[in-house]
């Protein structure tokens, strides 16, 4: 029943509530209301109804809690009872770039703007949950669903998801932060056991959730399918119960991933609120209501009433879901919504041009738009929908510009030719097509192509199929698939001239970057990609996104692959995290590997210098802050953006330390000839590691080193600090 409508009792139970965390008004509403609640309405509020609803209690107004994908886009109407789509008219919206794009840009202002937009789309959908932002860490570029979360480093992610959920909650939409936590690979997703460190748990891996919870005040998590310390992470007492509502004061509800839950008595003790998507066979299961059989439906009721779990367990998790109906459903405060504006579609194309990452540039880029060359498009990602698949971050987009569309659109004087090169066999559901191309044809014809232009933009990388970047499996290999890296070798031997753009949401080999004149690391950048992509190819746009991970030249190069099977992808049962804190980066600095492309690493069109970089003191006590200054000069002949990033290393440590850490940066717009004065400041009590035996974060004195750079692997200036 869709008790949306009962509008009397639902404004006697509404008022106008703000957005801010735990208020009294609605608590002392909770208190009002969960006397009147019996045992059955109660358990009801506890699990789903149908695919992505749970239930209210229709007889008090109480409404339901509508949920949907997330993070890119708010996902097309899925059926009641199963994963297919409802094939509504009216639910097209504005795909937004992917996450990795989103962390490119670095830019916490452009995170707010997405999180406000993908809101507002949320909101006029009649959402109440947003299932996102995804913030687990890019641990291996294996990972299927990296291109969902914000890479490699924890300040990056947790500084740019705080403005996201910020932006979606101020629709009187809640986040739905995700997985809950190590769900870094998709392979054994369901079942794996992680063992890892503590010190990488609450270095690495937590604090991103940390700040939606603390920073953000995020309104629902979601844990992960996954297992940590032998229970599953949907119901997960040092997680759910310690880490999360103890430890940081979660005051939100713990949302299952859709069939995260396992059992009863589990999820009833182990911190988890609402369980989704156990199973899907609504209408084809014999019962009336196959939702009855969840783990929190009639077996928790039963154990409740045989006193086997007392009713407080319950009246707890009650009072956090209506808290989330009153924060969202109820709030009467809650702007309007809106769809497909201009403005959503401008921060598409924002995101996207500030997020695109320029690689490599031996004087191709940019191209003049006003050129009349022949131009020769070549690769399947120049005209397929990347924002297709991916599984359940796919989007039905109202409209999406494809990098041919785009270039096409752009460059109006020059002759632009297209080949496919290569076909992947499939669509972006992952169906084979049913006339498969012939390779060998298509690279004839390509390579034919490419002779015949004068510059050659290859635009290839991987899709949203299976084994790429796709939600359920890893990839298989590191190398581009499809034998595009045999075709890059072959097109740059007829035609010099090619640069080369990657669409995926993950690092990649580039064995022929010597053989290419320029590389740019173009995302899955939304509905507006192409218009994105051939800006920034032709500097309409000058680039400035910086790589949120390192690509390794190898996969051995990377942590976890260096340590062997157990430690990616573990045997099945269990996977060790051997690594330990030296996730990304902070493997590659101290083991003095090189990567292919660095952390924070990205060109511009101009050129940046970064000068008189000072401390404000040299000592400093726990509670002081440092703050760096420097001037940031453009000195090329282009306006452009930077990103000033300041790392910290602690040299004689107790413990194990990374060289450096990241602990903040500043994106600044400096136009051509002129100079910015940067500030950027660093609490002392960020430069805090955790102690395993004390089981809390501890600040060690003594010397520290501050960097200042423009990358994790081009440092302007280092300078000794103190701490006493
Ligand atoms: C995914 C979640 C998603 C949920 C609902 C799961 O398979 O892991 O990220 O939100 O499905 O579609």
């Amino acid at each position: 029943m869709n008790i949306r409508k009962i509008s009397l009792s639902l404004l006697l139970l509404s008022t106008t509530f703000s957005f801010a965390q735990t208020n009294p008004e609605i608590e002392n509403k909770i208190d009002e209301i969960l006397p009147q609640l019996t045992i059955k309405e109660k358990v009801a509020l506890c699990h789903a109804q149908s695919k992505f609803s749970s239930p209210g209690v229709s007889r008090l107004g109480i409404p339901e809690i509508w949920m949907a994908d997330g993070p890119h886009g708010v996902r097309a109407e899925i059926n009641w009872d199963n994963w297919g789509y409802a094939g509504w008219t009216n639910d097209a919206i504005t795909a937004f770039p992917a996450l990795t794009c989103l962390a490119a840009t670095f830019d916490p202002d452009l995170a707010y703007q997405y999180g406000s937009s993908i809101g507002e789309e949320a909101r006029y959908r009649e959402k109440d949950v947003l299932l996102g932002p995804g913030v687990n860490i890019y641990r291996t570029p294996l990972n299927g669903r990296n291109f969902e979360y914000m890479g490699e480093d924890p300040c990056l992610a947790s500084t740019m998801v705080v403005p996201y959920i910020k932006g979606v909650q101020k629709n009187g939409v809640a986040s739905c932060v995700k997985h809950y936590v190590l769900n870094n690979q998709e392979l054994w997703r369901g079942h794996i056991n992680v063992e890892v460190s503590d010190r990488a748990l609450h270095e690495i891996y937590l604090p991103a959730f940390r700040a939606a919870v603390m920073k953000a005040g995020v309104w629902s998590i979601m844990g992960a399918y996954n297992q940590y310390h032998g229970q599953f992470c949907c119901h997960n007492d040092t997680l759910l119960n310690k880490i999360l509502k103890e430890d940081w004061g979660f005051d939100g509800v713990v949302i299952t991933d859709w069939g995260g839950a396992h059992d009863t008595k589990q999820a009833a003790l182990y911190g988890l609120d609402i369980e989704m998507g156990s199973w899907t066979n609504g209408l084809t299961s014999s019962v009336d209501l196959a939702y009855d059989n969840y783990y929190l439906a009639t077996p928790f009721y039963d154990m409740i009433i045989e006193g086997e779990v007392d009713e407080s367990v319950l009246d707890e998790k009650v009072r956090r879901i209506l808290r989330l109906i009153f924060r969202t459903a109820m709030n009467l405060d809650k702007p309007w919504g809106s769809l497909n504006t201009e403005a959503h579609q401008k921060t598409a194309y924002d995101v996207a041009t500030n997020g695109i990452v320029l690689l490599k540039n031996d004087s191709i880029f940019p191209i003049a738009r006003d050129t009349d060359m022949k131009i020769a498009v070549i690769g399947e990602n120049a005209t397929r929908s990347v924002i297709l698949g991916g599984g359940s971050s796919d989007l039905k987009a109202q409209y999406e510009i494809s990098p041919l569309v785009g270039i096409k659109n752009c460059y109006t004087n020059a002759a632009i030719t297209y080949a496919m090169g290569y076909s992947s066999g499939s669509s972006a559901y992952g169906c084979v097509n049913e006339a498969k191309e012939d390779q060998n044809k298509l690279l004839e014809v390509a390579l034919e192509t490419a002779k015949n232009a004068d510059v050659v933009l290859f635009v290839g990388g991987l899709n949203k199929n299976n084994h790429q970047d796709c939600e359920g499996a890893d990839r298989t290999s590191y190398n581009l698939p499809f034998n595009q890296d045999s075709i890059i070798y072959k097109i740059a031997q007829v035609n010099p001239n090619i640069g080369v753009v990657l669409v995926s949401g993950n690092a990649v080999a580039t064995p022929w970057i010597d053989n290419v004149r320029g590389v740019m690391q173009a995302w899955y950048c939304g509905n507006e990609a192409g218009h994105a992509i051939a800006d920034v190819v032709a500097g309409v746009v000058n680039p400035s996104g910086k790589l949120p991970f390192s690509f390794p030249i190898k996969l051995e190069d990377n942590a976890a692959h260096s340590f062997g099977k157990m430690s990616y992808p573990g045997d099945s049962i269990n996977v060790e995290y051997k690594e330990g804190i030296f996730v990304g980066y902070r493997w590659f600095d101290t083991q003095k590997i090189k990567p292919a492309f660095a952390f924070g690493y990205g060109l511009s069109y101009t050129q940046f210098e970064i000068s008189d970089v000072a401390v404000n003191r040299k000592e400093y006590l726990r509670e002081d802050s440092i703050e760096i200054s420097c001037t940031l000069s453009n000195t090329g002949a282009v306006d452009g953006a930077e990103v000033v990033q300041v790392y910290v290393g602690k040299s004689k440590s107790k413990v194990e330390r990374a060289l450096k850490e990241l602990k903040g940066f500043k994106k600044v717009f400096v136009p051509a000839g002129q100079q910015q004065n940067v500030k950027i400041k660093v609490p002392i009590s960020d430069l805090k590691y955790y102690d395993e035996d004390l089981a809390d974060w501890k600040l060690e004195d003594g010397k520290y080193v501050v960097y200042v750079g423009n990358s994790s692997d081009n440092i302007s200036e280092k300078l000794s600090i103190k701490v006493d």
